[in-house]
């Protein structure tokens, strides 16, 4: 925390500025269709969270109309066939959000009796509700005080307090100072005129701030700091690590063959095409050959690389292909052959998806059922 911001002063103001947020907020807050000014259904609420998790509101406005329409109620979309949420969710990306999806309206179904719980706790025990959603819905659709912090939010709580603080300290110290501000009577609508206020106004670059409800008490507005505030991320150099894969497939079946990753470390138990090492140089033909599957039949080498990166290296991955007429039999230690419609059921990391949708993209597509 900056030495000049005294966060006490702040506190002792946090009721006004609440106040000069929100009338804000009534005037200039964003209409969306997850938002029913005076009421709020917990279901709607969930919903929008769980789709705003990886994407933009202006992306997601057109999937929720969509999903409500379809699916009015949490236990609509409990009965719902699986497939056809995933069809409705195309477009979206991150399938495992479709998935949780699916799973949390059945269990609210089953063990809440459709009702979602009104508290962070119960809320994160649900599947696809980590601590930020469980925040934003226990704020949102319950009305409690809760320390919700996503981008946007933690920009505005830099500047107005003057955290020069980074990572990770910034979050717990904005998610503490976010506790302590929030106000008890409308608590939701302060965190969502929060995330206004970081969408319209204290952007990222060339903050608004002559509109800006807020500016008289802002640190960095007062200190001439805004584009110093929040302190940018300083991005380290990663290495590159380089892999071969060996896309092996059945000419007649169409099977694939596959193998578990091991149980411990990086990507532990999901499902992926086998590969060489990943190492700091890259493959020469020769020394890859060695950890090739043993196939009486020619490899092809696709002119695509796939590139993944990963928290500590980016990894090139280079793919060779070869096509046989008959699945050898293979040991169970060693990995087996999936057949096409068994492709949605794998849990591939995205970097495996990457590596089939360069191969054959129809593989991830799931069935749809009509
Ligand atoms: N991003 C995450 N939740 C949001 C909400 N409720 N309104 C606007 N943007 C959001």
């Amino acid at each position: 925390m900056n030495k000049d911001s005294d966060s006490n002063h702040y506190l002792l103001h946090a009721p006004a500025l609440a106040t000069k947020l929100l009338a804000w907020f009534d005037l200039h807050g964003r209409i969306l269709p997850w938002r029913d000014p005076g009421s709020s259904n917990p279901y709607r609420i969930w919903l929008s969270e769980i789709m705003l998790q990886q994407t933009t509101v202006a992306t997601v406005k057109k999937y929720f109309i969509d999903f409500t329409e379809r699916w009015p109620t949490v236990e609509d979309l409990a009965k719902a066939d699986l497939n056809e949420v995933f069809h409705a969710w195309q477009g979206l990306g991150y399938y495992a959000r479709a998935r949780h999806l699916h799973a949390c309206a059945g269990q609210v179904v089953r063990d809440y009796q459709g009702q979602f719980p009104n508290n962070e706790m119960e809320l994160r025990k649900l599947p696809g509700i980590g601590p930020y959603t469980a925040a934003a819905i226990a704020s949102i659709a319950f009305n409690q005080p809760a320390a919700v912090v996503d981008t946007n939010i933690e920009r505005v709580m830099a500047r107005l307090h003057g955290v020069g603080e980074s990572g990770l300290k910034r979050r717990r110290l904005i998610a503490d100072l976010m506790m302590k501000m929030v106000p008890t009577d409308r608590p939701g609508d302060y965190v969502q005129a929060m995330m206004d206020l970081g969408s319209a106004i204290c952007t990222p670059n060339q903050p608004l701030c002559l509109h800006c409800p807020l500016s008289s008490s802002c640190f960095a507005y007062l200190h001439n700091q805004t584009s110093q505030l929040p302190v940018k991320f300083v991005k380290t150099v990663k290495p590159t690590r380089y892999g071969v894969v060996f896309w092996v497939e059945n000419k007649v079946n169409k099977a694939v063959f596959l193998r578990q990753r091991p149980l411990k470390g990086l990507l532990a138990g999901m499902i992926e095409v086998p590969s060489t090492p990943w190492v700091k140089q890259a493959w020469q033909d020769t020394e890859m050959k060695e950890y090739a599957p043993k196939v009486a039949a020619k490899w092809h080498d696709c002119p695509e690389i796939v590139k993944h990166s990963f928290t500590h290296f980016n990894l090139e991955l280079r793919i060779q292909t070869a096509q046989i007429s008959q699945s050898a039999p293979v040991d169970s230690e060693a990995g087996f052959w999936c057949l096409p419609g068994e492709f949605p059921k794998q849990a591939f990391p995205t970097l495996m998806k990457k590596v089939i949708k360069t191969v054959n993209p129809t593989l991830l597509q799931p069935p749809v059922r009509r």
